[in-house]
């Protein structure tokens, strides 16, 4: 296993340096002089696509929030009502289900019992499924009508972080796909997506290269026993996705909020010294939501919060508002859930094993759960 390690102390550390490569391999030979090019294998036939009226995504764990990543970026770009449900959740929902529903499939292990049995219920009822999946050959996608391989390559650590990243991509690819043969969006249009989609990989790397302030963050705050999270829009599936590493393999209480729900409860939570990492908007492309998560970190700031903001470069507004500020690359705001998680994976990589822990094998966890 060591050798496996390639050098690394953990899969984990492994695996979220091989973020970059995850991604250029889910892009490889998918985009075409800037458009995207999904065999209907891949897909559906742009007939049945034409006629989708409704998008259910099913995942479990970190998939379901890579999910809820994918549902803006679809939604926003095919204009088609997308939502995202708990594989175990859904089937025992009674979902309203048609010839025009599609239901997609998040899973890198392809074997997770509750999202297969979700597939299955869907298929027996009648909707189109899509399995976006990591494990060629695996359960899900052979029972599915369709399979997006993500390509992430194998990941052995229990706690997911590059397949996070490459299933965002993945749905990305998808949703372009779907906007382009529903005509709600221009090949030009598609292109300045494609654009950003394809410096992805390099802004990963000098997100990783340049991770001494995460790693030294994480060893100050080894005895800290509560960590919250906050986002809007893209950033709050990336706020869960923070909070639920710090749970899996640091063992620290840690949730994640929407910024808007702040004022509803969980500012009652806030007291001097309690940590609160913020996933801030692009003040160029989401200025309004920019503004509004401002007024959020100045509220928790006047209660005695201590701020991490993982904010864009150039960002200078953030930085009166933050003890320590992350900076992550400039991109499409659909696609920047891909960037900012990845501090976040590292902090709760670096505090886990401040604390002496094994960060592949957290206790009470299997990396892949085939029982309901
Ligand atoms: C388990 C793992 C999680 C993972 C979830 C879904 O609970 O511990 O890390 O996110 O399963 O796994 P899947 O293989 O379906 O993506």
């Amino acid at each position: 296993a060591e050798a496996e390690k390639g050098g690394w102390p953990s899969f984990m550390a492994k695996e979220i340096s091989e973020g970059p490569e995850a991604i250029r391999n889910t892009l490889r030979a998918r985009i075409e002089d800037g458009v995207i090019a999904l065999g209907e294998n891949e897909t559906l036939t742009d007939e049945q696509l034409k006629n989708l009226d409704r998008i259910i995504i099913v995942a479990c764990g970190t998939a379901s929030y890579s999910a809820m990543a994918g549902e803006y970026a679809i939604e926003e770009w095919a204009r088609v009502p997308v939502e995202v449900e708990l594989a175990h959740e859904f089937r025992y929902s009674n979902p309203v289900l048609t010839e025009n529903t599609l239901v997609i499939s998040i899973s890198q292990s392809g074997e997770t019992m509750d999202t297969k049995m979700a597939v299955q219920y869907a298929a027996e009822h009648g909707a189109h499924t899509l399995a976006i999946c990591n494990t060629q050959g695996s359960t899900i996608p052979r029972e599915s009508d369709a399979v997006l391989y993500i390509h992430a390559g194998p990941e052995v650590a229990v706690a997911s972080t590059k397949a996070f990243l490459a299933q965002v991509v993945g749905q990305l690819l998808f949703g372009l796909h779907l906007a382009r043969v529903r005509g709600t969006m221009t090949d030009d249009e598609i292109r300045t997506v494609t654009a950003d989609l394809e410096a992805l990989p390099e802004q990963l790397a000098f997100t990783l290269e340049n991770a001494d302030d995460v790693r030294e963050l994480a060893h100050w705050m080894s005895d800290t026993r509560s960590v919250l999270f906050l986002g809007r829009n893209v950033g709050y599936p990336v706020a869960l996705e923070g909070a639920l590493k710090l749970k899996e393999i640091s063992y620290i209480h840690a949730e994640g909020f929407a910024g808007g729900e702040l004022k509803h409860g969980p500012i009652a939570l806030i007291e001097p010294g309690q940590v609160v990492f913020v996933v801030v908007p692009s003040p160029r492309t989401q200025p309004t939501m920019h503004s509004k998560l401002i007024s959020n970190i100045q509220e928790i700031r006047a209660r005695g919060a201590r701020v991490i903001a993982v904010a864009e470069e150039g960002d200078a507004a953030v930085l009166p508002y933050a003890d320590i500020v992350l900076r992550v690359g400039t991109t499409h705001p659909m696609l920047s859930a891909v960037l900012s998680v990845v501090p976040l994976h590292l902090f709760a990589l670096e505090l886990a094993s401040a604390k002496g822990l094994d960060v592949d094998q957290p206790r009470n966890l299997a990396k892949s759960v085939t029982v309901e």
